[in-house]
């Protein structure tokens, strides 16, 4: 029975079951029938819904205690955390912390696991208290979501985060200070053997000066493959490299698959090399950035790159990066022009085909990449680029266009050979067939969308059926909050059904905390987190039993000169020991474990004026160190409503004032 059926038959159930009064008692699942007066219809009328928006919510709505099929994870833009977001309900499940402070999970207030995390991302050592996140990587492993790892960028501090999705912890950050800004991140390889950062503004590596009068000759841009050890759940910055590239402004990358894997690819704009300087009587950077043509696509073979890493290349603000023209020399780095401006840059599932969005064009262009391997076999190329780079000729290069519509930007992939392109002019998503190269249909966004997302759609095995637009605009889709208003992503149905085979929007979420750039969307049953931690006292961060860890009936506190150790425990509805006495100037260290292994029963831990709370989850093991440097009286107290007598679980921590 198809969905438009079921529809029918629902309805008429609904109104049969509403004529009938249901006897005390009956059982009800949740979303059964009304047992007022009101039928379908009459509700569909009270609150002006057509059958096209039923239809709509049968397909979204998720009963009570029912789990979503896929994730989807978004990055969480200027806010630096990471949305968790279930499909198809669109129901809000997280905000992972990564990039910022983040309270309820006791990121970076007062703990000093996280605090150590968030450390390692400031900038030359200066802390910083934004992210600009913008596309979310899962692990793969051949080519396909595992469900172990997603790592995100930062595009405003070049950072790449790890985090953990057996409990949704961010775990490492890493900093790069070879680059001032990236865009092309974080895409992994197939295999996740690296995590690509690729520049965006170029500059003088590693932090060095140079006037932009010398912008052609000391600004340079590079693509960084960070090296992942799954085992030790880490990036290694000892093992990872960077190819340097010309001055243009990298854009989108990504990494081929199958066919083309073991090669990376990345959009470029800004070939002309504009620096802008309107009061210096140069043009707008933008109208400077947009004169040629063609921009360049690059191609990279980074299976090679490690190994010439190996021996030909220099260490720049410790990282390894091969030169330029090592990287021509080595044959990892060539150039295919690409339509004016781009900015996707999508391998097809097969890894047969490279998509790119014109932005400035109406076509997406699909590239050959078994037509670009057999040009760079041949040494067949039509130029070079200012600074040696072999261009491969155009034609030659690509197995044609599809006229898509104004502004094409991202594409993602469906199981069945279809393409989905964002059209962020037209502000419509336009399907088309990668075999035929043929337009199939549009359907319209509100409004203006950026990226888009299916189910899997950049793995080798998409799963088709469901795709969200991030839209950057909101305008008149909810009520207003003032003139900053939130993103909208839109849940659209690819599977046609009770819509004449067509494309469906069936839901808007409005996104308010940051302007979420890129998201994946991965099927539920593929991530295993855990219930709770497990043995008592593993600690969050190295996924180890602390050695820290307080068992029930041995805490205590110990004096050594100045230094207050405190061996606490958290259990329903109390803190042992709930009074800490301290001398003014003490350094103290609270070994926090919360001795719970019930399922949901977690605790917080606050203490006034200090700036801490920390999340103790069952079973978690926290240490929160500081300097007792205000004598007073500072209640502390449980932050999580764990139980009848949470008000209760509290105590004092008492600093006493140094003699004058
Ligand atoms: Cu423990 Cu509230």
């Amino acid at each position: 029975m198809n969905l438009r059926a079921i529809l029918v038959s629902c309805a008429l159930a609904l109104v049969l079951a509403c004529d009938k009064p249901q006897s005390p008692g009956t059982p009800q699942s949740s979303g059964a029938a009304p047992t007022g007066s009101a039928n379908l219809a009459k509700l569909m009328k009270d609150r002006n819904l057509s059958e096209a928006d039923v239809t709509a919510a049968l397909k979204t709505y998720t009963p009570s205690g029912r789990r979503d099929e896929y994730l989807l994870f978004a990055s969480g833009g200027h806010s630096g955390q990471l949305l968790v977001i279930g499909v198809p309900s669109m129901r809000i499940l997280k905000y992972v912390a990564v990039f910022t402070p983040e309270p309820w999970q006791g990121y970076g207030v007062g703990d000093k696991g996280s605090q150590e995390v968030l450390k390692e991302g400031y900038r030359h050592g200066k802390p910083i208290t934004w992210g600009d996140m913008h596309h979310p990587a899962l692990s793969e492993t051949k080519g396909e979501y595992d469900g172990e790892f997603i790592f995100v960028n930062d595009k405003a501090n070049p950072r790449i985060a790890v985090i953990n999705l057996k409990d949704f912890v961010t775990e490492q950050i890493v900093e790069s200070k070879l680059i001032e800004a990236d865009h092309g991140g974080a895409f992994v390889t197939p295999n996740t053997e690296y995590v690509i950062e690729t520049s965006q503004y170029a500059a003088p590596l590693g932090g060095a000066y140079a006037d932009l009068k010398e912008y052609n000759e000391k600004y340079r841009g590079a693509m960084t493959f960070w090296r992942f050890d799954r085992a030790k759940r880490r990036i290694i910055p000892e093992e990872s490299f960077a190819i340097e590239f010309p001055p243009y402004m990298q854009d989108l990358a990504d990494s081929g698959k199958l066919t083309s894997d073991g090669w990376a690819f990345c959009n470029s704009i800004n070939t002309e090399r504009a620096t802008g300087g309107v009061l210096e009587g140069n043009p707008p950077l933008e109208s400077g950035a947009s004169q040629n043509d063609m921009d360049y696509m690059h191609i990279v073979n980074w299976r090679k790159a490690a190994e010439v890493a190996k021996t030909k290349s220099k260490v720049i603000a410790g990282m390894r990066v091969i030169p330029l023209q090592v990287a021509i020399d080595e044959g990892l780095l060539y150039f295919v022009p690409e339509p004016k401006s781009p900015h996707g840059l999508d391998v097809t599932p097969d890894g047969e085909d490279l998509v790119v969005g014109g932005k400035l064009d109406t076509h997406a262009t699909v590239f050959s990449f078994k037509k670009i391997q057999a040009l760079i076999a041949a040494k067949k190329f039509e130029a070079k680029d200012p600074y040696g780079v072999p261009i491969l000729p155009f034609a030659e290069a690509i197995r044609g266009q599809v006229e898509l519509g104004l502004g094409p930007l991202h594409t993602a992939f469906d199981g069945d050979g279809n393409a989905y392109t964002s059209l962020f002019i037209e502000t419509k998503v336009a399907k088309w067939n990668v075999k035929e190269l043929k337009l199939v249909e549009k359907i319209s966004t509100q409004y203006n969308i950026g990226h888009l997302v299916a189910a899997e759609g950049d793995t080798v095995a998409p799963k088709g059926k469901y795709l969200v637009a991030m839209n950057k605009w909101a305008l008149d889709r909810f009520n207003s909050v003032g003139p900053l208003l939130p993103q909208n992503f839109q849940l659209i149905d690819l599977t046609g059904e009770a819509n004449g085979g067509k494309m469906q929007l069936l839901y808007d979420l409005p996104i308010g905390l940051g302007e979420p750039h890129n998201a994946q969307i991965i099927k539920a049953d593929k991530i295993k987190a855990w219930d709770i931690y497990k043995p008592v006292g593993l600690d969050a961060i190295t996924k180890e039993k602390s050695p820290f860890t307080v068992e029930g009936g041995k805490e205590r506190v110990e004096r050594k000169g100045n230094v207050v150790d405190v061996y606490m425990t958290a259990i329903r509805s109390h803190f042992t020991p709930d009074v800490v006495r301290v001398k003014e100037g003490d350094k103290v260290r609270i070994h926090l474990t919360n001795l719970e292994q019930a399922h949901d029963a977690t605790h917080g831990f606050a203490v006034n004026s200090y700036n801490i709370n920390a999340s103790l989850e069952p079973g978690k093991h926290t240490e929160i160190e500081f300097t007792a440097d205000r004598p007073g009286v500072f209640p502390m107290y449980c932050t999580e409503f764990c139980s009848a007598l949470h008000l209760e679980m509290a105590g004092y921590f008492l600093v006493e004032p140094k003699k004058k």
